[in-house]
């Protein structure tokens, strides 16, 4: 694990116009304890689209650039289905607090997806700082379990290579 040069777990922050004032807010309250990377939006823009944000965040937690990612949109969903398509991504929609730590520790989550149009600004901050705080268990069970969807990844992709190379 890649940390800051302080020793701070480095934490990829994106969302789009839904998630904007949100993200804003979360960015500002954990700048202290975390190296924050905001991948946008810099400013409010009713147009713009989260996907186009959420690729800069899966981007720097799959390369290693961050070690976690945060993405916020109104409902978290399309972000959450954004996400998921990228290879090396475990991103979870997670409204209460149990599922934002408990998505680390059996899942091995690595982005917490936020919709800003359902929950308040106190409920995300305790829902990031769960996420942040939590561990993979390492227990077998959830390793086992965790080789299961690495090996749907792999076999998805692999079906996508042989379509490529088809006629
Ligand atoms: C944007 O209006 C909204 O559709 C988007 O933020 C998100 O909720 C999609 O899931």
């Amino acid at each position: 694990m890649r940390l800051s040069e302080e020793g701070k777990l480095r934490v990829a922050f994106g969302a789009d116009h839904g998630g904007f004032h949100l993200k804003q807010e979360m960015v500002a309250r954990l700048r202290d304890e975390y190296e924050v990377l905001d991948f946008g939006a810099d400013s409010f823009e009713p147009h713009d689209d989260y996907p186009d944000f959420v690729v800069l965040v899966a981007e720097a937690v799959v390369s290693g650039k961050a070690q976690r990612g945060v993405i916020i949109c109104g409902s978290g969903v399309g972000a959450c289905i954004a996400a998921n398509k990228m290879t090396g991504i475990r991103a979870g929609i997670c409204h209460d607090v149990y599922s934002a730590h408990q998505g680390v520790e059996h899942d091995d989550m690595n982005v917490l997806c936020l919709g800003a149009r359902v929950i308040g600004t106190e409920l995300a901050a305790e829902l990031v700082a769960a996420f942040l705080r939590a561990h993979f268990s390492g227990e077998e069970r959830h390793r086992r379990r965790l080789e299961k969807i690495l090996a749907i990844e792999k076999q998805a992709l692999s079906r996508d290579e042989g379509k490529k190379g088809g006629v």
